[in-house]
């Protein structure tokens, strides 16, 4: 595979996500100039784009759908399963954050979740007060996120890549209706 932009690692790693795995349902927050949604969508069955601003005349796929709207306000309408989640909205920690916690609920197991902006590289050159990187730190610390694993490209400006698995609780719960059954 060309890479073709190093800084624009999301351009050649999700699509290639996408062209494995074939999901059902991409949802892109944040899509801009529909670089990465666009070269997503031909591997998805329908591919939703979010943005606050109008980016409706960038999507050039048959299968794309715009949603011209913040994420709050579309996590208002939003009901169906995910099966590959793009997080590039909001930078600002809390916000990047609110949109994982939120979207992530939708997201079926074994589903991806791609979050942009996640890794600083040299800190002391980093003058951004967009603090994005933390949700990798986040998902990779905290006990009531232990059902998700991640691995973050160290390649600045970073894209971590999520996967939402059983959680240990979970697990437990299914080995034992397996042993109800008798089937363990
Ligand atoms: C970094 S760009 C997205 C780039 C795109 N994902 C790509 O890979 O080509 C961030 C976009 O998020 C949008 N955005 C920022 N905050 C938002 C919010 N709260 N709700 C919806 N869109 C937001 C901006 O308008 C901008 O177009």
């Amino acid at each position: 595979m060309e890479i073709l932009n190093r800084a624009e690692l999301q351009q050649n790693i999700i699509p290639a996500i996408a062209e494995a795995m074939r999901p059902k349902i991409y949802v892109e927050l944040g899509i801009r100039t529909c670089e990465t949604f666009n070269r997503v969508a031909p591997f998805c069955g329908r591919a939703i784009g979010v943005d606050r601003n109008n980016c409706a005349h960038c999507i050039t796929v048959h299968n794309g759908e715009f949603h011209h709207m913040s994420t709050k306000d579309f996590a208002l309408e939003w009901r169906e399963p995910i099966d590959l989640l793009f997080i590039d909205a909001d930078h600002h920690f809390e916000a990047a954050m609110w949109d994982f916690e939120t979207f992530a609920q939708h997201v079926v197991l074994h589903g991806v979740i791609c979050v942009h902006d996640t890794f600083l590289g040299n800190a002391a050159s980093y003058e951004s007060t967009l603090d994005s990187y933390r949700v990798a730190e986040a998902i990779r610390t905290r006990e009531d996120l232990a059902h998700f694993e991640a691995v973050t490209i160290p390649v600045p400006p970073g894209l971590t890549i999520v996967r939402k698995n059983l959680g240990q609780q979970l697990r437990a719960e299914v080995a034992n209706d397996l042993r109800d059954k008798g089937l363990a």
